[in-house]
């Protein structure tokens, strides 16, 4: 019998590892966080962090005016887009779908883990029906059902956008990402973004400022040791979770920073760095509201109505 041989492709997590280190790509290895150890970490973070307001204040926020979005949108299929962790799922996602009260829940998310866990919240919860929808949601079709829908996203995800720390604000990609999400809403329905809109640098950095944080993003690190084919020399001691500002694009900069001079091989690949190289893992981009709303309105959306914390925002656009 002849077997046929397919050629072994690199699979996504080793091609993007690459891309990152040898410095073609920047900020989009936030798709390999939401699962197994990295997940506990961002949990316990969310969990034990006094410092970082972006939870608490959105899920105030949510709690405060999930019923009021009701009243418009009352019975729409909720779709999430991203759907985080445990702690989220419950003080997030529940109370808004507990308002809306649809006859379906649709989670979308890369992690299979995190869609699966904010579903069986839901559903052990309310009753609702779920389904879950995996890929980038910011490309797709997600072959979402017809009829009226609302579709949110909270925890800022929509400034998570791969991006050097030296790059102008990626204006196209966040149009595109919200012309894809109104494409996927089709004609009736809404979409409610939650979003940090803080500009301190001192607070920005006290908030991720915290060892669990620390942990969640150098977790990556010992994924890579375990899972791909890198030499004795890639020591993942060798680099430290930095926060970074930049002021002019309104970029928070998630980054993992070089202590020293070193190299090693990715799959018989040389990668090398010196100290204070910057790898970065993830964005997060802090729109000022006059970004965000030409954004909105070049993707085709009418004015958000907006609801506001002390920082955080829930932006609210009817399509
Ligand atoms: C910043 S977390 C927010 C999670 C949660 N909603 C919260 O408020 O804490 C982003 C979530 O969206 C997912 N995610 C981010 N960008 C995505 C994309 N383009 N396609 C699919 N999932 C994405 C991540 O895996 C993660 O679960």
């Amino acid at each position: 019998m002849i077997a046929l041989l397919k050629p072994n492709p690199k699979s996504s997590f080793a091609q993007d590892v690459e891309d990152w280190f040898l410095r073609r790509r920047s900020g989009h290895m936030i798709r390999h966080y939401y699962s197994g150890k990295a997940l506990e970490y961002w949990e316990a973070f969310t969990r034990h962090s006094k410092e970082y307001y972006l939870f608490d204040e959105e899920a105030a926020l949510i709690q405060t005016y999930a019923e009021q979005i009701a009243k418009k949108y009352g019975q729409a299929t909720v779709v999430e887009l991203g759907t985080g962790g445990i702690k989220s799922g419950y003080q997030k996602t529940l109370p808004f779908v507990k308002a809306i009260m649809p006859k379906l829940y649709i989670g979308c998310d890369w992690s299979e883990e995190s869609a699966a866990l904010v579903c069986a919240i839901v559903e052990k919860e309310t009753g609702i029906k779920t389904d879950v929808r995996l890929g980038d949601f910011n490309n797709k079709d997600m072959q979402l059902p017809t009829g009226k829908k609302v579709v949110c996203q909270f925890g800022s995800t929509l400034s998570n956008i791969e991006s050097f720390p030296d790059d102008p604000l990626p204006f196209d990609a966040l149009v595109s990402n919200l012309k894809n999400y109104k494409q996927n809403i089709g004609d009736d329905g809404a979409l409610v973004i939650g979003l940090d809109q803080n500009n301190n640098p001192g607070s920005l950095i006290a908030s991720y400022s915290h060892r669990y944080h620390a942990a969640f993003s150098e977790s990556i690190l010992h994924r890579i040791q375990r899972e791909l084919r890198v030499s004795r020399h890639f020591d993942p001691a060798n680099f430290r979770y930095n926060p970074i500002w930049i002021e002019k694009s309104y970029q928070f900069v998630h980054a993992l920073v070089a202590q020293c001079d070193g190299g090693f091989e990715l799959d018989g690949v040389p990668v090398n760095y010196a100290k204070g190289d910057i790898f970065s893992y993830d964005n997060s981009f802090k729109y000022p509201q006059h970004i965000l709303s030409n954004a909105l309105e070049a993707a085709g959306y009418s004015l958000p109505q907006i609801y506001r914390g002390d920082r955080v925002s829930l932006q609210v656009v009817e399509v």
